[in-house]
């Protein structure tokens, strides 16, 4: 298979995302050719940087680039100004120290991405980064794009901003030491990508589930050439709305399909007892029934992507939760406008509008189809 590259279109801001097998021993190669950096600093957390900081290193060293790691725990609940700061001394108080042509290479997952791009948009007022994701969330969804941050007591990801990288170089090979459910937590974004943008794609990956989730543990064994081609196919409609809308203004909001119900439910279900992915999922099938209810779309396809999640292995009931409060934490979601809950909702596979008439009474049926 050839390799896969799409480009990010943003003007000056523009950059390539490349899938391929073994890409991380062409970081040096790569980071030299986009950025020209003598410096590079590999931020990466505590269960990456042993599995894969190594090969990073000396193919850096390979090209002439002087690089460290920094490492932090592992884990959202470090995704903090803490790490932030952290990670900023070990930049700035190493001898030497960075300076504007130094080049922060984030290697991990999600979180290494926020945090690592975030340290990169404020240090030195702004030093280029690359992105090296080794989750398939990160591959698919948090790697491009440019929305950097950290959590804040009062929120996720409430504390960023907007820093495009220079380029993602995502090797799938480092997919295979990944949790399955960290696969079924990017499993569910690619879902909401067939959702509101290709209805090929929901073909595309319900003929290969049991290939992506195949293996055990720590040694999955999914064809490496499915595997890119998901990620390229997610990546190209990732990378479309965000060249259509940078800043989420419009069209970027409907990469939230699935995550207003989606978001309520993991706040009320505990972060600590649910991934963000099962949230997803279980937000998509209340989202989808209340476009079900509004006649806007058809049960049997609703029915479709609820079966193709089943199928991943994702939940699609949740007990217990209570309507009322899943309502009151929907209004105070940092994307409501003026306590007006936004919800991206589906007339067909591919095609979504955001509405911000949604009313308590809907949202309580539609979280009857989780029963
Ligand atoms: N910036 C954006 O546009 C955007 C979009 C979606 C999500 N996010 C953010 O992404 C984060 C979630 O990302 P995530 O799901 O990648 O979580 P994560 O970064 O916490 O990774 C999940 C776990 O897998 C481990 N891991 C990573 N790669 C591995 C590998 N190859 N082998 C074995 N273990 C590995 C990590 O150490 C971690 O313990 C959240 O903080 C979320 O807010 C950002």
């Amino acid at each position: 298979m050839t390799e896969p590259t799409v480009r990010i279109d943003l003007g000056e801001r523009s950059y390539s995302v490349r899938i391929a097998a073994g890409l991380l021993g062409e970081t040096g190669e790569a980071l030299a050719g986009a950025t020209g950096a003598k410096q590079a600093v590999v931020v990466s957390d505590t269960t990456v940087a042993p599995l894969y900081a190594q090969p990073v290193l000396d193919s850096l060293t390979e090209a002439g680039i002087t690089s460290r790691v920094l490492t932090f725990p592992a884990g959202e609940s470090n995704k903090t100004l803490a790490t932030v700061s952290a990670v900023l001394d070990g930049l700035l108080l190493h001898d030497p120290p960075i300076d504007r042509k130094s080049v922060v290479v984030a290697l991990g997952g999600g979180v290494v991405g926020d945090l690592a791009g975030f340290v990169a948009a404020v240090a030195l007022r702004g030093v280029r980064f690359l992105q090296l994701p080794t989750t398939l969330l990160a591959a698919v969804d948090s790697s491009v794009g440019g929305k950097t941050g950290v959590d804040h007591t009062a929120g996720k990801n409430l504390i960023g901003a907007f820093h495009q990288p220079s380029g993602v170089l995502c090797d799938v090979e480092t997919l295979r030491t990944l949790p399955k459910r960290e696969l079924r937590n990017g499993l569910a974004e690619c879902v909401k990508h067939a959702v509101i943008r290709d209805a090929e794609l929901l073909d595309f990956i319900e003929s290969h589930a049991d290939d992506f989730l195949s293996g055990e543990d720590g040694a999955l064994a999914f064809s490496a050439d499915g595997m890119i081609e998901l990620i390229a196919r997610n990546v190209a409609i990732k990378a479309k709305v965000v060249a259509e809308d940078e800043r989420e203004s419009g069209v970027r909001a409907h990469l939230n399909a699935g995550h207003t119900i989606g978001h309520a439910v993991e706040t009320f279900v505990g972060y600590e007892n649910i991934g963000h992915g099962e949230a997803v999922a279980l937000g998509l099938v209340a989202e989808n029934a209340l476009a079900v209810s509004r006649g806007l779309l058809r049960a049997d396809v609703a029915d479709r992507v609820k079966n193709v999640l089943a199928m991943l292995g994702l939940p699609v009931r949740q007990g217990g939760l209570d309507a009322d409060e899943i309502w009151r934490l929907m209004q105070h979601d940092k994307k409501a406008m003026a306590g007006r809950v936004r919800i991206v909702l589906p007339n067909a596979l591919g095609d979504v509008n955001l509405h911000d008439d949604i009313e308590t009474g809907e949202v309580r049926r539609a979280l009857e189809a989780l029963q």
